[in-house]
This record gives structure tokens, C-alpha cells and sequence, in this order.
């Protein structure tokens, strides 16, 4: 399918039915997150996919009772790392792998370092969980091309979840996406006529 054609068809589905989706669907959604772009290539997400009815019943409670929780094959919970050592740490152990002269990393590593030590807690908060909303930008259309529905969904309480998933203090819960099939899908989308401002 063309990319358009994707993103045209995709829409926020609020109620799945009982098909699960499979492993290799979900190692390929999980594929086109970990290939996601990102600001200095910092890749600061990682994700924990729930599978298990009864969590997801546990999360129900802490997502306003909103039915793609208890009804999904999967929920996706996109988490951002919020420690800084470990996501440079990451990036250098993944730039090594690649071959890369260890002076240069360590050198643009330290650049980095300087870099993100400008920003106040909130500024970084909010500029690591911007690159997270794009690895989710990312999966949608990952899933939509395999023909599986999702809804991403903002609409749940952090604390909630951290404690039912044991999510530790620095990393941040971000956003989730709840994938599986859906019996009917909606054709309808309701769109802005216009998104271009100008071009010069
Ligand atoms: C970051 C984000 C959070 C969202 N949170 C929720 C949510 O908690 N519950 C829900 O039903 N839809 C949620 N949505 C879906 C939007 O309401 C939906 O994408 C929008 O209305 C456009 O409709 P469409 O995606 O069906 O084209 C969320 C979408 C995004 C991008």
C-alpha cells in the first residue's frame, strides 16, 4: 500500500475484537520503532508491550475505563528515559558497534553531554518525550501497513501505571498505543482544510 493510502485509512479505533495479533507483527511494529528518528540520534524510548488480559484489566482502572485497554491484543507503553548517562551510554555502545573511531564518539558524546546540561529538568523532559512521539508517529503506520488497527492514547494516569508495570522514577511514561483488529473501520476523518501557511 502506498504511504497516503496508510495514513489515510489509519484512525484512532476504539474497540477491538478477541483476534490477537501475532509475535511477528509485533517484532515488526517494535522494528519500525527502534529505526525511528530522533535529535541526535538519542532514541530515548523503550517500551514495555502489556499482552496479558488481567494487566491490562489492572491498567483499565487507570486509563478513565476507556475500552481499547481491556479490548486490544497489545498495548504498547512508550516510555522515555529521562537518565542521561544511560541514553549516552546507549548511543556510544551503538556507535562502537557500528565501527565508529572510539575518539570520535567519545568527543561528539561529550559535545552531547554539554549540549543537554543547558536545559532546566522540564526543558529536557519535554524535548526527550518529543523524539518518543515520533517512534509512536512511526508505529501507527508500522501496524496500519500490516492491516492491524491502533489508538494511540494519552488518557491515563502515570502513577497508575508505574506502579502496576513497575516503571522506575527516571524513566517517563509517555504515551501508549493500543493495537489489534477491528470488525468495521471508519472511513470518516475530520481534517483541517489546510496546513500549509505559506511557502516562499
Ligand atoms: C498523543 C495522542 C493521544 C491520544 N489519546 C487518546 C485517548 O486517550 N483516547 C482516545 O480515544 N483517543 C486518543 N487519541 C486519538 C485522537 O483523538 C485521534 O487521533 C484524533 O481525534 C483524530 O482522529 P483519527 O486518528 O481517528 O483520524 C490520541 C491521539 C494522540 C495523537
Amino acid at each position: 500500500m502506498d504511504v497516503l493510502d496508510i495514513i489515510r485509512h489509519r484512525y484512532a479505533a476504539k474497540e477491538f475484537n478477541s483476534e490477537k495479533v501475532d509475535d511477528n507483527q509485533i517484532n515488526y511494529i517494535l522494528e519500525s520503532i527502534r529505526l525511528a528518528p530522533s535529535s541526535y540520534n538519542l532514541q530515548p524510548w523503550s517500551i514495555i508491550v502489556v499482552s496479558d488480559q488481567k494487566i491490562k484489566e489492572q491498567l483499565y482502572e487507570y486509563s478513565y475505563r476507556q475500552r481499547q485497554i481491556i479490548t486490544a491484543s497489545d498495548i504498547f507503553v512508550f516510555l522515555t528515559d529521562l537518565n542521561i548517562d544511560r541514553i549516552l551510554n546507549e548511543l556510544k555502545a551503538a556507535r562502537l558497534d557500528y565501527g565508529d573511531n572510539p575518539n570520535r564518539v567519545d568527543q561528539y558524546i561529550s559535545k552531547l553531554r554539554a549540549e543537554l546540561s543547558t536545559k532546566s529538568r522540564e526543558q529536557l523532559r519535554s524535548y526527550l518525550e518529543h523524539q518518543t512521539y515520533i517512534a509512536l508517529g512511526f508505529a501507527m503506520l508500522a501496524a496500519e501497513s500490516l492491516g492491524i488497527a491502533s489508538c494511540p492514547m494519552g488518557g491515563f494516569e502515570e502513577r497508575g501505571y508505574r506502579a502496576v508495570l513497575g516503571i522506575e522514577e527516571d524513566y517517563a511514561i509517555t504515551v501508549l498505543l493500543a493495537i489489534g483488529y477491528v470488525t468495521d473501520r471508519r472511513d470518516k476523518k475530520i481534517r483541517k482544510q489546510r496546513v500549509l501557511l505559506r511557502r516562499v
